[in-house]
């Protein structure tokens, strides 16, 4: 049984806390193009410095190979301010003599943001002796960002390991924490889970390990290509990975075995090509035509998708319907969103989602905010759905209670 230290019993007044937090958010011209991540963090942040403590942010951004101003966390550090609505300082080195002298000047619910921790290369190998020096600079260590937690990497594993800090999952990670086990260990049934995009080679493992965990599994995006291939339908120009239809294959013969339903589209919209407002037409998917793509499902899919949940307790989503990004091939996730939203808000859905695709979908549709729970996490999201422990979780975990 997982379990984990709780913030509410942490006392921080008056102590150095280390919050890693993820502030590798997106950048355009020097400035946060998009401060979700930032937003999710605000209230452990609040919170830490509204009890006393002195809160120091570590976090990388992008993957330098070597220090540059063009990755500097500074600008970051100034919307961190922004949002949180007081002052952030900042320190132009994560370690060592700028650091300390920064910190030593902290009073009790200060704030302060630390330099890239990947200005030093110690800092993805996972390096002991590095994470020594971040840990001198902390009482405390709280993990708020769920988003690295697949990278083993020393701000927020070998930090906590080769320290004996007490570590704390913060509240943004927490949240996603409680979220995968309601949907995955304490489940209502029926489960279902949509998973959508591109490409199979990058879901091989996810489907295979959510075949396990779930009652349906709706297939959508690209990837649905390959298992209509491998059914035998022709699929004209489409996307497809001809490589991986025999692992289609034994996907959908190990449904069988499992008697678990796999949904796939059964009409699609078709165009010659892939742009905006291209001419397109619905036809079943036994009636591809040669030179069609497929871009997205179509009306009769789209309530087979809505049926299916209709009768789902709980929905996990990773992945678009069809080429989201192009209209009108944003139709298919769309209605399937607002449908999954309204279950939701009825009280008749338990919904989770994630995935960078699938939450520029989900805003697209204007849903967020009414599914259940939704990940900002990418590979993090993935690799908990495929089951794995992520390093970064496991750091957290304290055995018995
Ligand atoms: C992310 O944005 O997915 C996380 O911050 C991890 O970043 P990385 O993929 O560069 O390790
Ligand atoms: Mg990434």
């Amino acid at each position: 049984m997982q379990s984990f230290r709780s913030l509410d019993d942490a006392n921080v007044k008056g102590k150095r806390v280390l919050v890693r937090v993820d502030l590798n958010v997106p950048m355009q011209d020097g400035k946060v193009a998009d401060s979700t991540r930032i937003e999710e963090i605000a209230p452990t942040i609040n919170e830490l410095s509204d009890k006393g403590g002195k809160v120091i942010l570590l976090s990388h951004l992008n993957r330098p190979k070597h220090p540059d101003p063009k990755d500097s966390l500074r600008p970051v550090a100034a919307e961190v301010s922004r949002i949180v609505k007081r002052p952030v300082a900042f320190a132009e080195d994560c370690i060592g003599p700028k650091a300390e002298a920064a910190i030593a000047r902290m009073k009790d619910g200060d704030i302060l943001c630390l330099e890239n921790t990947r200005f030093h290369l110690e800092e993805e190998k996972n390096d002991e002796a590095f994470a020594r020096k971040l840990a001198a600079l902390g009482d405390l260590f709280v993990d708020d960002a769920f988003s690295v937690a697949h990278r083993e990497h020393a701000a927020n594993c070998a930090i906590v390991t080769v320290s004996g800090l007490p570590a704390y999952p913060g509240r943004a990670m927490k949240a996603e924490l409680d979220a995968l086990e309601k949907a995955f260990e304490t489940p209502e049934h029926p489960v279902a889970a949509i998973v959508g995009g591109a490409k199979i080679s990058t879901k091989l493992e996810l489907l295979g390990h959510l075949l396990s965990k779930v009652e349906t599994l709706i297939i959508g995006g690209g990837m649905a290509n390959t298992f209509l291939a491998a059914q035998g339908k022709s699929i004209g120009k489409s996307l497809c990975e001809n490589h991986l239809i025999p692992n289609a294959r034994d996907i959908l013969a190990k449904a069988k075995s499992l008697h678990r339903e796999i949904v796939l589209p059964v009409d699609v919209v078709v165009a010659q090509k892939l742009a905006a407002h291209v001419p397109s037409r619905v036809v079943s998917a036994d009636e591809v035509g040669a030179t069609d793509m497929i871009l997205d499902i179509g009306p009769r899919s789209i309530e087979q998708v809505i049926s299916v949940l209709a009768r789902t307790k709980t929905l996990v989503w990773n992945g678009p319907f069809g080429a989201f990004e192009c209209e009108p091939f944003d139709n298919g996730t769309i209605e399937v969103a607002e449908a999954v939203a309204e279950l939701t808000t009825a009280g008749r859905l338990v919904s989770f989602a994630g995935g960078g695709d699938t939450v520029a979908a989900l805003n697209l549709a204007s849903v967020t905010d009414r599914l259940s729970h939704v990940s900002t996490a990418g590979g993090a999201f993935l690799e908990s759905l495929e089951g794995k422990t992520l390093p970064g979780v496991k750091v957290l975990m304290v055995s018995g209670k």
